[in-house]
């Protein structure tokens, strides 16, 4: 080739690039956009090119439409990608052959994505040196102190207020970023983890940055944690069997808050109710409140039924877990070229061998239940050995694969997106209705084969969504008390765990997770955060700051009320460190409310050591006037109409000289809800001012909760609290 030639070529190339971009200058609104047009047809004769490009020029009125084709999808399955404005959209949504068009979002690679998702890019401003004051306790199951997460490069000499200790046991070293550890489960001899979970929670709270990470080459990008300048404390309270104890718990609280932690998180809980202060957790919370330490729980992964939190104390910040943009989706390819869409998280590559489909249909792949062996193909060894095997409903697969299934098609129950995991053997969950023509494939054909591929990212413009697995409200030990509390990612989350070889020999030193135990470190990241900018605020405050700025979640079909699903919504950093407004919760609030639930006054002195006292008789009904961020209000209405007043204090932390405004938002008409007064006037900073809310409402509700949200707003911080209107049955 000569000079002239290439010359001739990029002239050429240049022409054309202009004509497309006319083409998408004369229209804004033009975008990448993904035609997906299912599996590739079998004639020998088809081009996918020429139809991809037949296509466009029905849409497109351009001569030299074959260059404004970004790509053809033409090995696996059938689409391409193109610069399509809306009207072209939908004129090729509406096409034969054409199965989907969507828009193809830009995406960055990056690791902990979720932390970029939330709005709090690497390049964020931050307090450096108090955040490397800020030490944050973690109550899991230890941490590994070589990953590279927790490397103390940079980092100054430990905090002088530190009073905690270094007795991680057995070959544990501390070092400028774990600056303390300490463990107490039986028949153990370190901190060290002994599972994935402690050192995943502890870099994703306050990891530092780690480039070039990804779990086998997938969700490639930057590992961090909220507050990578911030210390680690690790409280290992599980043993090397995974046994948490209760009393492990209570030690581990009780160490942290002597040690000096400013918060601690704990991504514990055990289901059903338990009284405060029947329950490490809540009692240890306390304590730490009282110390100015903010205790953040994870909600539990009990959902989606309603009433399966098991966090319930006011003074405990519980977080439910959401979904972020970032998705696994991973594709099945038949022998006769049909192409499937399912979840996952598989990491095996593919080369386009096909593999043969185990031909009878297992009902179920585990021997378990009431499955007969004759029923049963994974356990007849001769007929899985080298296949793929047909699952009528996950949790059998190992089954399986002991008896030499070399991967596994499952019919999902349940098919979401935040229900892909992590799979050991190349394997799927399928639609049922995409299973059953896997089914009947599998039933027609003499030698039924398939592919796996490895999975891809999918950009989920859908996000955030409740995690169909997060726990729900309301809260079943104080109704008036919203929980969970406000809701972070939790699914597919990437932080560092111990290195381990997995599967065939990869070496996995940061693993995808999902859970509310996830979400939870996210949230403690940003308390810290808060923290490093409000050093003097209480543990209520940091909490307000970060529940009435919340950015709102896409509420699920299945829920009645959203905000006991996601709480106040999804933490939002940045705005969270400029609250306006915050309702500030003192000890003595928490005491009075204890007093008014009925505790026994001479206990809760005990309980508070102090001269705290129950002034008068306890009142139930006065528990809904705790200082709280948000409002539930449980009525009884047996066909009368109710009316309840609520009394909140806020605090400005905003202007000093300044005026909110109130508002309700997503109100429904059938309960009146009215503010008195509808305006609060501010002279100074720490200034306290009060209002009333009163709920009204009559008989014949057709529904059972009423959900919509108080703001206050200046013009430049908008406060926003959900109030929620829960019609219990009469008895
Ligand atoms: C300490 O633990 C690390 C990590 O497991 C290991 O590589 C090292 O050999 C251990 N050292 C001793 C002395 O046991
Ligand atoms: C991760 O991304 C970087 C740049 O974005 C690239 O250089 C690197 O090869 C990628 N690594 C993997 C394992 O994909
Ligand atoms: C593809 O992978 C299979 C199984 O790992 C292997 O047997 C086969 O030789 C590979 N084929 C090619 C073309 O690399
Ligand atoms: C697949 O799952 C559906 C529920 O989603 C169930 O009704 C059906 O029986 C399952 N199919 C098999 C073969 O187990
Ligand atoms: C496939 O055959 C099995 C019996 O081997 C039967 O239970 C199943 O319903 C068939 N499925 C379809 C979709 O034909
Ligand atoms: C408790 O009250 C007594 C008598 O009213 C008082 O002398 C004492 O200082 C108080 N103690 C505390 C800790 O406030
Ligand atoms: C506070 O704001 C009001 C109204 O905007 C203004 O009249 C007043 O001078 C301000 N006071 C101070 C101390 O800035
Ligand atoms: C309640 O009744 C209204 C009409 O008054 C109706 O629009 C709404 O769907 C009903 N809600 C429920 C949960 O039945």
């Amino acid at each position: 080739m000569t000079k002239y030639n290439v010359f001739v070529f990029l002239f050429f190339a240049s022409i054309i690039s202009f004509v497309c971009d006319a083409i998408e200058s004369d229209d804004e609104s033009s975008k990448l956009h993904i035609v997906y047009m299912g599996s590739l047809p079998k004639e020998p004769s088809y081009s996918p090119t020429s139809h991809h490009i037949s296509l466009l020029q029905q849409v497109i009125d351009d001569s030299d439409i074959q260059n404004c084709l970004v790509r053809s999808y033409k090995r696996s399955f059938n689409g391409f990608a193109a610069m399509l404005n809306d009207q072209q959209r939908i004129k090729l949504s509406g096409m034969r052959g054409v199965i989907s068009v969507f828009p193809s979002q830009e995406y960055h690679l990056k690791t902990t994505r979720s932390w970029d998702f939330l709005g709090l890019p690497q390049s964020i401003k931050r307090t450096k040196t108090i955040e490397s004051d800020l030490v944050i306790g973690v109550i899991d199951g230890g941490i590994w102190p070589e990953s590279e997460s927790f490397n103390d490069i940079g980092l100054g000499a430990i905090p002088k207020k530190w009073k905690g200790d270094c007795a991680g046991g057995r070959n544990f070293s501390c070092n400028k970023k774990i600056i303390g550890a300490r463990f107490y489960g039986f028949n153990d001899d370190s901190a060290r983890d002994s599972d994935f979970h402690g050192t995943h929670t502890s870099s994703t709270a306050g990891g530092r940055e780690v480039n070039g990470v990804s779990f086998n080459g997938l969700a490639n990008g930057t590992a961090r944690g909220g507050v990578p300048n911030s210390r680690i404390a690790a409280y290992k309270v599980c043993n090397n069997q995974g046994m948490c104890t209760g009393q492990a718990i209570l030690s581990a609280f009780d160490d942290a808050i002597a040690d000096g932690v400013d918060v601690i998180t704990i991504s514990m809980g055990r289901p059903g109710i338990i009284n405060f202060f029947d329950d490490p957790i809540s009692i240890g919370s306390f304590h730490a409140m009282e110390k100015g330490i903010l205790t953040v729980q994870a909600a539990g992964n009990d959902g989606p039924s309603p009433s399966t939190v098991s966090s319930f104390a006011p003074w405990l910040f519980t977080v439910a877990a959401t979904t972020i943009d970032r998705q696994f989706i991973d594709k099945l390819i038949l022998g006769n070229g049909k192409t499937f869409i399912g979840t996952s998280i598989n990491i095996f590559p593919s080369n386009g061998t096909k593999f043969p489909i185990a031909v009878r249909n297992a009902q179920a792949c585990s021997a378990g239940g009431n499955v007969t062996p004759e029923k049963c193909d994974c356990i007849d060894k001769n007929m899985v050995n080298g296949k793929l095997v047909l699952c009528g409903a996950s949790g059998g697969e190992g089954t399986a694969y002991a008896n030499g299934a070399i991967g596994s098609i499952i019919n999902s129950t349940d098919f979401s997106c935040d229900k892909a995991s992590v799979t050991d053997k190349p394997s799927l969950n399928l639609e049922t209705k995409d299973f059953v023509h896997v089914q009947s494939y599998t039933n027609s054909t003499k030698y039924p084969v398939a592919e796996i591929l490895k999975s891809e990212i999918f950009h989920d413009t859908n996000a955030p969504r409740i995690a169909s697995f997060s726990s729900r409200g309301p809260n079943n030990l104080v109704l008036e008390i919203m929980k969970p509390d406000v809701s972070a990612p939790g699914v597919n989350i990437l932080a560092a765990v111990p290195p381990q070889k997995l599967y065939s020999d990869v070496m996995v030193k940061y693993y995808l997770l999902s859970g509310t135990s996830m979400a939870c470190p996210h949230v403690a990241g940003v308390v810290a955060y808060v923290r490093s900018f409000h050093p003097d605020w209480s543990p209520a405050a940091i909490k307000s700051a970060i529940m009435t700025t919340t950015k709102p979640v896409k509420k699920s079909d299945d829920d009645l009320a959203g905000e006991f699903a996601y709480g106040s919504g999804n933490i939002n950093p940045q705005q969270a460190i400029h609250p306006g407004l915050v309702y500030d919760i003192s000890k003595e609030d928490y005491v009075q409310m204890l007093c008014n639930y009925g505790y026994d006054a001479n206990k809760i002195k005990q309980i508070s050591g102090d001269n705290s006292s129950c002034d008068g008789a306890s009142k139930r009904a006065m528990v809904k006037n705790i200082n709280y961020p948000a409002m539930v209000i449980p009525v009884r209405p047996y066909n009368k109409n109710f009316r309840v007043k609520i009394d909140r204090t806020v605090t400005n932390v905003g202007f000093p000289n300044t005026t909110y405004k109130a508002t309700l938002i997503n109100h429904n008409p059938k309960i009146k809800i009215m503010v008195k007064p509808k305006q609060l006037s501010f002279r100074s900073l720490n200034e306290k001012q009060s209002f009333v809310v009163t709920v009204v409402g009559g008989a014949k509700l057709n529904q059972t909760v009423f959900s919509s949200s108080l703001v206050w707003s200046d013009g430049t911080h908008n406060v926003k609290s959900p109030i929620i209107v829960q019609i219990l049955p009469s008895i």
